[in-house]
């Protein structure tokens, strides 16, 4: 099937997709076709559609979904949008790329996840660092069987109130749109990664606090983690207003005979001290890129090209829509990612009370 695009949502993360699909058709790595624009603010739409040279957009997202143009939608509306848009492009036979959060609340993901399966329709969820090299490689280096036990993992996400900067979105202080603060809407990529890291997640425990006073839109969560295999974890996730720092995720996760610690969320370099290593060792950002291509099987100079200049998860995504593949992360690890967050806001709900995960049954 040869994928044939509408992108719904001309934003921030609108800009992100539509600038790599385009660049990697450009590069000769999709045979893919964007179609369409989708914004309920014309001007965007617009100026969208003019930089991408297409003949189509429009303001009316179920024009977009009912089109037989169309075989592919990208949802990348605010959080609080998803959900009515899945279900119509499920009911539309339409495959799917939904950004993170998949919806407010754990029972509207469910019921997204319920939609797709139903449909039959292919789909993926917006969480990109599961397609990040720095952690694509780490998690390869911690599978060593000679580091012992995975002893604890701590893990700080800090990051400028998006309603400022670069950002500059409103909505995001507005719980009716959003379904929380820095924890759903930053740190569902952090309690993903650390299931993909650490294991399954057996219970946790959690405190939020609301600095900046927007209700219901927390912007400080701290989460203990206790996990299936014994390890513990520590999540810190603020929200503050220093402008001059962006995204940054500090994790340092120690075993038995190993220690291993990444500053950055994509590329960079880590560093470790294991059992193999008489002093600190650094892997480099431009050994970890190396690592990575090899590991996904993207060996020539064209994928280093477009590492360097776009995420490759649309590529991903896309290429596994073209071989008749399922995409990966599919929306049943957006749904496990939503019991955790769901899991964070009723433990802190009741004052840190400890909240057993119980499986989906996925
Ligand atoms: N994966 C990531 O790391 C990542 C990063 C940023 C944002 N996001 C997620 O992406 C989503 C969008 O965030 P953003 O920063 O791009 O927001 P944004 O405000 O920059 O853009 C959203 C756009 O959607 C449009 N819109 C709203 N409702 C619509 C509708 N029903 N039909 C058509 N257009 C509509 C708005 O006019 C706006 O232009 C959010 O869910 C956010 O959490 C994910």
């Amino acid at each position: 099937m040869r994928p044939q695009i509408a992108i719904i949502g001309a934003g921030f993360i609108g800009r992100f997709h539509a600038r790599g699909i385009r660049g990697l058709i450009k590069l000769g790595l999709l045979d893919a076709r964007y179609v369409a624009v989708c914004d309920r603010v014309e001007q965007r739409a617009q100026e969208f559609a003019r930089l991408a040279d297409l003949e189509r957009w429009t303001t009316d997202a179920g024009e977009l979904i009912s089109s037989p143009e169309v075989n592919t939608v990208y949802v990348c509306t605010p959080t609080a949008e998803h959900k009515e848009l899945v279900l119509k492009a499920a009911a539309a036979g339409k495959h799917v790329f939904c950004e993170k959060p998949l919806a407010r609340t754990l029972a509207d993901a469910q019921e997204m996840y319920q939609a797709v399966r139903a449909a039959g329709v292919r789909h993926q969820v917006g969480l990109v660092l599961r397609h990040s090299p720095i952690f694509t490689v780490l998690k390869e280096l911690i599978s060593d069987p000679k580091l012992g036990r995975l002893m604890t993992v701590l893990f700080r996400d800090d990051q400028f109130f998006p309603i400022l900067g670069g950002y500059a979105s409103d909505w995001r202080k507005d719980f009716a749109v959003t379904g929380g603060g820095t924890l759903i809407e930053h740190s569902i990529h952090d309690l993903d990664l650390l299931t993909w890291l650490a294991g399954e997640v057996e219970s946790l425990r959690a405190e939020t606090r609301n600095f900046a006073g927007h209700e219901g839109v927390e912007d400080l969560a701290s989460v203990t983690l206790r996990f299936a295999n014994g390890a513990t974890g520590y999540l810190v996730s603020v929200w503050h207003n220093v402008l001059s720092r962006g995204s940054g995720r500090l994790l340092e996760l120690f075993f038995e005979h190993g220690y291993f610690t990444v500053d950055d969320d994509f590329f960079g370099p880590i560093r470790y001290e294991t059992y193999a290593t008489s002093e600190p060792t650094v892997l480099s950002d431009e050994e970890v890129r190396r690592r990575y291509l090899e590991l996904v099987g993207l060996t020539d100079e064209v994928h280093a090209e477009a590492l360097a200049r776009y995420s490759l998860e649309d590529y991903f995504f896309l290429r596994a829509l073209s071989e008749g593949r399922e995409p990966f992360p599919g929306f049943d690890i957006g749904l496990r990612a939503h019991e955790l967050v769901d899991a964070v806001y009723r433990s802190a709900a009741e004052g840190g009370a400890e909240v057993h995960l119980v499986g989906t049954g996925l």
